[in-house]
This record gives C-alpha cells, sequence and structure tokens, in this order.
C-alpha cells in the first residue's frame, strides 16, 4: 500500500472535520468550562477541610458549592460530549458516502483487484477510525490537555515548590508514552489487515458453501481459517499487551510521584507554608492527573490508527474512476455494433481474453456467440456497456465510438440478463422497476412481468407485486429470479439486448418458460446472445465462435455447419450427449 507522508494524511483528514468547526469550537468551548469547574472543585477542597475538619467551622456554602461546580462540570461535559459525537459521526457518515460513490463509480477491473469484504471494511471500521482521528482524538486531547493545566494551575497556586518537584517527574512519562504509541501503530495496522483477510476468507468458504461439501473441503478451509484466527487473536494480545504495560508504567510513575510529595509536602507543613487542605487539594490534583495522561497517551493510537485507515480510504477515493468523457447526447440508439480489432485484457493476466475481433451487429437482428468455457463471450459482453474497456481497437455505436457517448446514455442502452440474476432486498415492483426505472406505471410493470411469464409466480408470493423477495432474491428460485429480470429488461425496453448463458442454469421446465418470455423480448432490438446450449441459436441470422479470445469462424447456423470446422464440432458433440 502506497501511503503518503503521516503528516500530509492528517492534514487531509482534518479537511474532513472542516465543515464541523463550528461544533467542534462549541465543544472546545465547553470543554474549557468544564476544565474550569473541575479546578474550581479541586481548589474547593482546601478550605473544605481547613475549615470544617480542622477549624470546625460548619457552613453550608462549601457542601453547596461543591454540588453546583460538580453540576456544571457534569453539564459542559454533556455538551462536549454530544458537539463531538455530532462531529465525529458527521465525519464518519460524510465519509462513507463518499467511499460508497466512489466505490460504485469504479471500473470493474477494480472490482477484481479489491474484493468486497475489504471495501466493506473501508466503509466500516475504517470510516469510523478515521473519524475518531480528525475529530474525537481532538476532544481527548484538548479536554485532558486542558484539564492538565487547570489541574496544574491549582497545584501552582497552592504550592508551587511541591508542584515543581512533582513536574520534574514529567518527561520520563512523555518519552515512554511516544515509545510505546510506535509499536502501537504497528500493531493495529497488523491486525486491521488480519481481520479483513479472516474476513475474506470466511466470505468465499461461505458463499462457496455447496462447493465446499461436494469437494470435502471443509476441514482445508476450517483449516485456513483456524490460522488466520489465530494470527489474528495472537495480535490482539500483543495489543493488550502494550497496552497494559502502557498503563502499568503511567501507575508506577504516579505512585513514585506520590511518595516523592509526601517527603516535600511533609517539609513544607514543618515550615507552616501547606495546610491539611492545601495537602488534600495537591493529593487529588496529582491523582486526577494521572487518568488524564492515560487517556492522552491513547490519543497517539488513536491517531495513529485513524492514519493508517485513512491511507487506505484515500487510496480508494484517489483511483481513477471509470473514464466518463463522452459528450455526444444519446437519447435511443438504433442499435448498430461494431468490433474493430478489438483485444481485452484483464489486469494481471498473462495472455488476452480476446485478440482482435471484428464483427457487425446490426439492428434488429440476432448475434449469437458460442465457445467453450473461458474464450472469451462474457468478456465480449461486458465490453459494451463499458463495464471493462478494451486494450486496443475500438467499439462503435450507431457509427461512433462507444467512448463518444455519455456512460449513462450509454449504458441506458442496453439490457443484460445473465446467468446469475441478483436481485435487491425489497419488493418484486422495486425489482423489476430498478435503477432508473423507479417510478415506473404500475401498469407498465405488470405488463413486464406478464410477459416476462412471472405473472403466475407473483401472484403466488404474499403480497404479489408488492411483496417483498428478501435480502437478495433469496426465496425465489433460479428460473422465477430470471423471470424477473427479464421483466426488468422489459420494462427498461433498451435497443441493445445482452443475453449471457442466461438459461444455462435452469432445469428444463424453467428453461422452456424463460425461453418464451425471451422470444418476447428480442424482437426488434439488436441482441447478442450467449448461449451454452446450441439448440437455442440455430435461429440466430449470424453466430460468432470464439476459441481462445479470437473469433475463429462467422456465420449462420447452415453455414458453420456446412463449413464443417469448430462450430459444427461443437454442435457434433452436443447432439452425441444425452440431453
Ligand atoms: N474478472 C476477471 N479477471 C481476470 N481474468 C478474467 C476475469 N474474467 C474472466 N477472466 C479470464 O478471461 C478469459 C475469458 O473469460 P470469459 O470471458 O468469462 O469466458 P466465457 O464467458 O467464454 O466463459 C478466461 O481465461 C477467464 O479466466
Ligand atoms: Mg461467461
Amino acid at each position: 500500500m502506497s501511503s503518503a507522508a503521516p503528516s500530509a494524511t492528517y492534514r487531509r483528514l482534518r479537511g474532513y472535520a472542516r465543515p464541523y468547526w463550528g461544533l467542534i469550537a462549541a465543544g472546545m468551548l465547553a470543554m474549557a468550562l468544564e476544565a474550569g469547574a473541575s479546578a474550581g472543585t479541586l481548589k474547593l477542597l482546601g478550605p473544605i477541610v481547613d475549615d470544617i475538619f480542622v477549624r470546625h467551622v460548619f457552613s453550608y456554602w462549601l457542601p453547596g458549592g461543591l454540588v453546583l461546580l460538580l453540576l456544571a462540570r457534569g453539564l459542559f461535559g454533556l455538551v462536549s460530549d454530544y458537539t463531538i459525537a455530532r462531529a465525529g459521526r458527521g465525519v464518519a457518515r460524510d465519509l462513507r458516502l463518499r467511499l460508497m460513490a466512489q466505490y460504485l463509480r469504479l471500473p470493474g477491473a477494480r472490482f477484481d483487484a479489491e474484493p468486497v469484504p475489504s471495501m466493506l471494511t473501508r466503509l466500516g471500521t475504517d470510516s469510523e477510525q478515521v473519524a475518531q482521528a480528525a475529530v474525537d482524538a481532538l476532544k481527548v486531547m484538548v479536554s485532558n490537555v486542558l484539564g492538565i493545566l487547570a489541574t496544574l494551575a491549582v497545584m501552582v497556586w497552592t504550592s508551587w515548590r511541591v508542584s515543581l518537584v512533582l513536574l520534574l517527574l514529567a518527561p520520563a512519562l512523555a518519552w515512554m508514552m511516544s515509545r510505546v504509541g510506535q509499536r502501537y501503530r504497528m500493531l493495529n495496522h497488523e491486525i486491521q489487515e488480519s481481520s479483513a483477510r479472516m474476513l475474506q476468507g470466511a466470505d468465499q468458504a461461505l458463499h462457496a458453501q455447496q462447493d465446499v461439501k461436494a469437494y470435502g473441503a471443509q476441514a482445508a478451509e476450517l483449516a485456513r481459517y483456524a490460522a488466520e484466527t489465530w494470527r489474528n487473536l495472537r495480535l490482539a494480545l500483543k495489543i493488550e499487551v502494550t497496552r497494559g504495560t502502557l498503563s502499568m508504567l503511567v501507575q508506577v510513575l504516579g505512585a513514585i510521584g506520590v511518595a516523592v510529595m509526601l517527603v516535600v509536602a511533609g517539609r513544607e507543613a514543618q515550615h507552616g507554608r501547606l495546610t491539611a487542605g492545601d495537602f488534600m487539594t495537591l493529593m487529588t490534583a496529582m491523582v486526577s492527573l494521572v487518568p488524564a495522561l492515560r487517556q492522552l497517551t491513547n490519543v497517539q493510537s488513536m491517531l495513529q490508527r485513524g492514519i493508517s485507515s485513512a491511507d487506505r480510504v484515500f487510496a480508494v477515493l484517489d483511483a481513477e474512476p471509470e473514464r466518463d468523457a463522452g459528450t455526444r447526447p444519446l437519447a435511443r440508439a438504433q442499435g448498430l455494433i461494431e468490433f474493430r480489432h478489438v483485444d481485452a485484457r484483464y489486469e494481471g493476466s498473462a495472455t488476452p481474453a480476446l485478440r482482435d475481433v471484428s464483427f457487425v451487429a446490426r439492428p434488429g437482428t440476432v448475434t449469437a456467440v458460442v465457445g467453450r468455457s473461458g474464450s472469451g463471450k462474457s468478456t465480449l459482453a461486458r465490453l459494451i456497456p463499458r463495464f471493462y474497456e478494451p486494450a486496443a481497437g475500438q467499439i462503435l455505436l450507431d457509427g461512433h465510438p462507444l467512448t463518444d457517448y455519455p456512460l449513462a446514455d450509454l449504458r441506458r442502452q442496453i439490457a443484460m440478463v445473465g446467468q446469475h440474476v441478483l436481485l435487491f432486498d425489497g419488493s418484486v415492483a422495486q425489482n423489476v422497476a430498478y435503477g432508473e426505472l423507479e417510478g415506473s406505471d404500475e401498469a407498465r410493470i405488470a405488463a413486464a412481468v406478464q410477459d416476462a411469464n412471472a405473472a403466475e409466480f407473483v401472484a403466488g408470493l404474499p403480497g404479489g407485486l408488492h411483496g417483498h423477495i428478501g435480502a437478495k432474491g433469496g426465496k425465489l428460485s433460479g428460473g422465477q429470479r430470471q423471470r424477473l429480470a427479464i421483466a426488468r429488461a422489459m420494462l427498461k425496453d433498451a435497443p441493445i439486448l445482452i443475453l449471457d448463458e442466461a438459461t444455462a442454469a435452469l432445469d428444463n421446465a424453467s428453461e422452456r418458460l424463460v425461453q418464451e418470455a425471451l422470444a418476447r423480448l428480442i424482437p426488434h432490438r439488436t441482441t447478442l446472445i450467449i448461449a451454452h446450449r446450441l439448440s437455442t441459436i440455430e435461429h440466430a441470422d449470424q453466430v460468432l465462435v470464439l476459441d481462445e479470445g479470437r473469433l475463429v469462424e462467422q456465420g449462420t447456423h447452415a453455414e458453420l455447419l456446412a463449413r464443417g470446422g469448430v462450430y459444427a464440432h461443437l454442435h457434433a458433440m452436443q447432439f452425441r450427449e444425452p440431453a
């Protein structure tokens, strides 16, 4: 991971707090008043002890004053907590929103490079820690520094001699804090990476649970997970030990301080320069310094954690989004698609996924793309909505390069139905009228559902069209999901239709329903069918045969059969297989 200098990162990170400066300033004012009230409480201890216990003079003023000061301290504390929390959570939310927007704009290749669970970590923990570093750390720092200064002021006011001796202990403390802080930063970085790996490992194994079971890979997956959880546990313990050591050191130093103070204060009292009340004030002040100092040591690790999170977050925010420089408006394309010597290559893979592919798909025609698995069919389809960019060559729509059009306009021309349909948490209607289709006429949604052969099962769902289909459409079968995707495409009514093995994962009965629906969807568009079963494409206007990324044959079904090449071979193989 490339990381900028921590100071540069921190400056940028503080920029996120800028919109909240008003709140933060109010919070700081409250902190100052809170520190003042605390100091007042401390100073009041002197007269309380001297008057009530030494001189036996009773008055309601002293206990009353104590209550008032503590009440004020509590109220100012509440105000500072609230304002800072508002600013901190505001920063976290701003950051999440920016990140999410950025993720949705990143090109497809980026999603191959960064797995989704790690994206979720950026949105979750990392955003939170950036907010803590940008705002919450400020609070801990300012409130404790103010508290310490106020306490020191009271101490000096009470007895400068005793205070001076105590202050000599401070540099040792500071040195130790910075040493331990460094180790902390390193450990935290490691544990966050480890947590992300842990999530990612579990995500893979759980998503592929059927394969894991089918291949008997439970033990191997578990072993891998166990290794990572173990690493995570050890790191967590190291962090705990670091933290514990730090707090122990602080407390030991505190105890030494108390001992030194007893010696010095005793001599001062002998000379009549220190009353019992003064001693009480000094003692309490010193004890209250310890937790404040200890909290200050947390600031360091909060900042460090925030900075390493911020490095990761900024790396995402700075990533190049999808290129979208086209300016040629496109209301409705005719649907003439032309590939000219197109190469495609995935990042990090040695061989290109497509090599020198050229063809034309005319409006109103069906182009079938066939080839073995891995021959580049899906890659070809993904280039049209510009999910990926070609490495060489050009793709044109209606005679102009795809890059001439604004991305949103281009994508509005394309409906895609793939092998795995992702539905979203919501109702059937919301899933059909998704994205820009939102707010479509109810009658049109119902018609699309009808045409997609989905009306019957939708009517059977509790709530019908407005019935909830569960997270990711989990309540529906593959064929049902497919038909909802077709309904979505019907409603979108785009001039270009891309079907990528839309029926490959279906059984025969639901395949027939889906095929019927597709037959209604296909006419009057430029259709690209990627098909597994060759029987579904016999009526295509042209067939493209891909092999290892090359377009090896092109023609109609009959022509290609007659030629006796790759297509004829694929065809013969399929018909030898039992249906
Ligand atoms: N996201 C990806 N990242 C890297 N390589 C990929 C990616 N998707 C596909 N490939 C590779 O590109 C080649 C073509 O894949 P694909 O277009 O999916 O083939 P098909 O759809 O014909 O099965 C294959 O070698 C595949 O491994
Ligand atoms: Mg494919």
